[in-house]
């Protein structure tokens, strides 16, 4: 299988929840906009069911959470389909899922208004990245952001650390070179083989990046929706 990545706009078709079981209805609830959320799990149903073959009602997921060993939060998984790997991102406009057998794997995808804040290299960023942005301003410059932080995230999201680790400790190449892991110089144990590979949504106003723990050649196919 190669990595298999579905993109979407979020959408208030009531049809989707008919894919979500209790726990994801529930959580849906408790947010002031479920749509993102609905989305994007019924995204990443129809997308294992698609690959699977199985009913996309009939998954089930589990989390684990790599900090505190909780299952009420975390890095997804499927629930014995442990040689299958799954990662979602969403935001106010747009969902993305990816599933493969090549490794852990993360996805992220993140809007360019939200790279938009002041302190945003300091937060982010190692020394060494800090001249990626020199020379950008405007919409360049927020794209360039979006695409580094979304690298970022995607590669805490495989490790399953998400924001526990720094990324300002992750070190990732250049918006316009090839996407890769660079350093990592977190105290948290080093992923080993990772691949990043920018995803290619067809659109301006975001950017998103997936990231697998692999030393296998990957390849990535993108279904836009
Ligand atoms: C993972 C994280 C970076 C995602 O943040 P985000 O940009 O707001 O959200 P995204 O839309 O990109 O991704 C959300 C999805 O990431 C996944 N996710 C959550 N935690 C994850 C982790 N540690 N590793 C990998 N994936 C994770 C979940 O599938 C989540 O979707 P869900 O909540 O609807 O089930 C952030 O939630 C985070 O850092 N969480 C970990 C915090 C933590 O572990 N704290 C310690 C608790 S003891």
């Amino acid at each position: 299988m190669a990595v298999v990545i579905r993109t979407t706009e979020v959408s208030d078709d009531p049809r989707l929840r008919d894919l979500l079981d209790a726990t994801e209805l529930e959580r849906a609830g408790r947010r002031p906009n479920p749509l993102p959320f609905v989305t994007a799990h019924a995204l990443l149903r129809r997308l294992v069911a698609d690959e699977t073959g199985i009913d996309p009602r009939r998954l089930e997921f589990e989390r684990r959470c790599a900090t505190c060993g909780t299952d009420r939060h975390g890095k997804p998984h499927l629930s014995g389909m442990r040689d299958l790997h799954v990662s979602v991102s969403y935001g106010e406009h747009m969902a993305v899922a990816v599933v493969t057998n090549l490794g852990e794997v993360g996805i992220d995808v993140e809007d360019l208004e939200s790279a938009d804040f002041d302190g945003f290299g300091s937060v982010t960023l190692d020394a060494s990245e800090t001249p990626y942005l020199a020379d950008l301003d405007g919409d360049d410059l927020l794209a360039a952001r979006a695409l580094l932080w979304a690298r970022k995230e995607a590669i805490l999201k495989a490790t399953g650390h998400g924001l526990v680790v720094d990324p300002s400790q992750v070190v990732v190449s250049a918006p316009d070179a090839p996407a890769a892991l660079l350093e990592w110089k977190a105290r948290e144990h080093p992923p080993g083989p990772t691949q990043v590979s920018d995803v290619d949504l067809g659109r301006d106003d975001h950017r998103a990046a997936v990231a697998v723990l692999t030393s296998r050649p990957v390849t990535v196919r993108v279904q836009r929706g």
